[in-house]
């Protein structure tokens, strides 16, 4: 730990903000996991991070010593399982620059989050005939529930195109922005080529056209500060997991005036004002959203997971991830026959590539086997996959405990595979 001491002048006063930071150089020690498996190379980052003590304590603790549900009792365990479980909505609200907690709605994970959207939010708006615009980078979980919401409509599903870089193509996007547009769903980062979009400049085209826009935030969320009120995002989505949390809990942001225009996607305990047996007032939000006792002990997760984040230095977090990144990149370069898949000239810490004609799977076989973990396959993006013209990729994704080391082992490990098959 290390006191940074940040010193502000405003109307005249000095003020001084003291913060507790973690630094990234000792960062692994607050990971258990490379406790028990000291040799890992943990390179899947995009797929799930690992979690930090902090956040495996608070569950742990949850389940010890305060388990309750909530909402419902009245005795004082409940009371305090429900306050703590509101108190990291407004936690999830600041992070992200939320208006209000009344705008964060937990769900189980991104996927979750974008089906409630396309049920709820667009599919009773969207009429045959209209648009849904999605990028030719998506991931499936923000491709199919649109999909889906436009066969049930005879709506059409279109895709901005992309370059060979993996770029998006935004000027062909502005012609696409027409009046039978109803909504545009992209990634913040995509999840297989690493591509960062340009979210500020397409909300705003979006929004002079009166649309609105859901951003999927999977793989940003982790690594780049996000202010929503800054960026006028209309939805915003992500999962815990990829931010040092726990599965099965994940948010839904959504702009109050659309959430209360929303009906609820799922009936049942916890989202009712009244029940008759004719008919049933719904609760406001967010509550109206959360049929059922949801994930607790997730939401707990969640808070602690927010409290790691927000004790690490995100400027240091960015350049740190883009040196190992570069690194990679200039190593895979000097490397006969490796070609990069996905190389936008804004990218994140996802570094896709194929390696002549050896399959991902048997790369990803031998890896493992070195103790490295990396992911092999079409990454829930079988329409980029199509695109490179490749069946899969080979994908590392680096998170903050990931050295220069590592790099270094992962390439020499590479080398040796591309020799053993010739
Ligand atoms: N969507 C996650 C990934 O990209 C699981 O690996």
């Amino acid at each position: 730990m290390l006191f940074n001491i940040q010193t502000k002048q405003r109307a005249g006063r000095w003020l001084r903000k003291i913060t507790i930071m973690i630094e990234l150089k000792n960062i692994k020690s607050h990971f258990p996991i490379f406790q028990h498996h000291p040799d890992l190379v943990y390179l899947d980052n995009a797929a799930t991070t690992q979690k930090p003590k902090s956040v495996i304590d608070a569950i742990s603790n949850f389940y010890e010593k305060e388990n309750a549900n909530i909402h419902r009792g009245i005795y004082p365990l409940a009371v305090t399982a429900s306050q703590k479980y509101e108190a990291v909505r407004g936690k999830v609200a600041q992070f992200l620059n939320a208006k209000n907690s009344e705008e964060i709605i937990y769900t189980s994970g991104t996927t979750a989050s974008i089906n409630l959207v396309a049920h709820s939010f667009l599919s009773p708006r969207l009429e045959s005939g209209d648009e849904v615009i999605i990028s030719a980078m998506e991931h499936h979980a923000n491709l199919i529930p649109w999909q889906m919401a436009c066969k049930d409509a005879g709506a059409h599903l279109r895709i901005i195109p992309m370059n060979e870089l993996g770029e998006l193509d935004l000027k062909e996007f502005e012609n696409m922005l027409s009046s039978k547009v109803k909504m545009v769903a992209i990634t913040h980062i995509s999840n297989s080529l690493g591509t960062i979009n340009p979210i500020g400049e397409i909300t705003e085209l979006v929004h002079q056209k009166n649309i609105p826009i859901l951003v999927d935030g999977a793989q940003s969320v982790a690594h780049y500060p996000i202010d929503l009120q800054a960026l006028d995002i209309d939805f915003f989505t992500f999962s815990g997991h990829k931010l040092f949390g726990p599965t099965g809990i994940g948010v839904l942001y959504g702009k109050k005036q659309y959430l209360n225009e929303m009906e609820p996607y799922q009936f049942g305990g916890d989202m009712i004002k009244n029940v008759t047996f004719e008919a049933s007032v719904f609760a406001d939000v967010p509550q109206r959203f959360e049929a059922g006792t949801t994930n607790i002990a997730g939401v707990i997760g969640l808070g602690a997971a927010i409290d790691f984040v927000n004790e690490l230095d995100r400027n240091e977090v960015m350049s740190f991830l883009k040196k190992n990144e570069k690194n990679l990149i200039d190593k895979l370069l000097k490397i006969n026959g490796l070609s990069i898949v996905g190389q936008a000239k804004c990218k994140s810490a996802i570094v896709s590539f194929s390696m002549g004609n050896i399959h991902p799977h048997d790369i990803a076989t031998f890896l493992g086997a070195e103790n490295i973990a990396i992911r092999a396959g079409h990454h829930c993006t079988q329409p980029v996959m199509d695109f490179f013209k490749v069946p899969a990729t080979t994908r590392v994704s680096f998170s903050i405990y990931n050295q220069a080391e590592e790099v270094d082992f992962f390439v020499e490990k590479l080398k040796e595979i591309k020799q053993f098959f010739g």
